[in-house]
This record gives structure tokens, C-alpha cells and sequence, in this order.
């Protein structure tokens, strides 16, 4: 079975999880990236963040380089942004029909992982969903135990 991971990564931390997922399950990987350039400080990004969360805003995205309709299994990473996935997230999450397909989300977070779980269950309808794995960092900082990483990814092979 072909196998995918695909992720949005502002700052790397969701990124390198992204990589490490990809080169041990041997899968292709996709980078979700957005047109408009988010601003590189924090504060800002922090609370334009917010108000694009709260007004469920999808930004447009450049074309991912791979045909997800290939793939029957998906492993989909997100920074958490305001308790959920972030809105680079949510537009990909609308182009894709999930029909049929096996969908295993992570997300990076600070240690508030909110309503991530449910609302990835909300947009994949019609897919198998994993259960999630919640990744924990500090900062640029991982918290999480990578045995825990480890044990998770395990399940996928
Ligand atoms: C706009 C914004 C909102 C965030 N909201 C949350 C949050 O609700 N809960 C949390 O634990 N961390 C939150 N964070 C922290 C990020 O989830 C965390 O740093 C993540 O690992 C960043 O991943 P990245 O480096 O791949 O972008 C937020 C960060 C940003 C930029």
C-alpha cells in the first residue's frame, strides 16, 4: 500500500516529526505550503493566528507536488494553532476526498493539544481515522518521549 505523510510546518518543529515518520515507515512526503507568507514575528503570527482560526479562515495553497487520490494511506501532521489544526491544514483538508483512505494525524503543540482529535475526525469524514499522536514541544524543544513517537509509528508499519 502506497503511503503518504503530508504536513504543515511554520517553524520546523512539525516538520522534522514529518521527516523522521517518513524515512522509518519508508513514505513518500509532502510539504502543505501556503501562498501568503505568515509574518516571522511570533506575537503577530500568534494573534493573526487567531482571528484566522476563529473566522475559519483557508488560505490558498501551492500545488503539493504529489496526487493524494495515489495514496490509501495518509499520515497528516499540524502544528496546533488556537486548539485545532492550523488553517494551511484546513485547506488541505477541503481538497482532498478522504472517501476510502486511512488517515493518522500528529500535531506539535505547547501542551494544549484542545479539540485537535475531534475536529480531525469532523473534516476526514468517510475516512479510517488513528488514532492521534500528540507531539509536545518547548519551543523548538522536544518534550515528548521519542519512545512514544517510536510506539506510534510502530502501529503504522
Ligand atoms: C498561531 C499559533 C497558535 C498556537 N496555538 C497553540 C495552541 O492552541 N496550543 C498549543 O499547545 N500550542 C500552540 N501553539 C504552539 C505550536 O503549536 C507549537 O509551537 C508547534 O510545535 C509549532 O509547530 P511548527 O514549528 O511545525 O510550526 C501555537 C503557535 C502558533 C504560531
Amino acid at each position: 500500500m502506497k503511503k503518504l505523510v503530508v504536513y504543515y510546518s511554520f517553524g520546523g518543529n512539525t516538520r522534522s516529526i514529518a521527516r523522521k515518520i517518513a524515512k522509518d515507515i519508508g513514505a513518500d512526503i509532502a510539504e502543505i505550503r501556503t501562498i501568503k507568507t505568515y509574518p516571522d514575528d511570533y506575537d503577530v503570527l500568534v494573534s493573526l493566528g487567531k482571528r484566522e482560526v476563529e473566522s475559519g479562515y483557508v488560505p490558498q495553497l501551492y500545488a503539493l507536488g504529489v496526487n493524494v487520490q495515489e495514496y490509501d494511506e495518509i499520515v497528516l501532521g499540524t502544528p496546533v494553532w488556537w486548539y485545532t489544526y492550523a488553517p494551511a491544514v484546513k485547506s488541505f483538508l477541503k481538497s482532498v476526498d478522504w472517501k476510502g483512505k486511512t488517515v493518522y494525524p500528529f500535531a506539535t503543540n505547547g501542551g494544549w493539544l484542545g479539540h485537535t482529535p475531534s475536529d480531525f475526525k469532523k473534516a476526514l469524514r468517510g475516512a479510517t481515522v488513528g488514532p492521534i499522536l500528540n507531539v509536545k514541544f518547548e519551543e523548538k524543544t522536544l518534550v515528548t518521549p521519542m519512545s512514544v513517537i517510536d510506539a506510534w509509528i510502530g502501529d503504522l508499519k
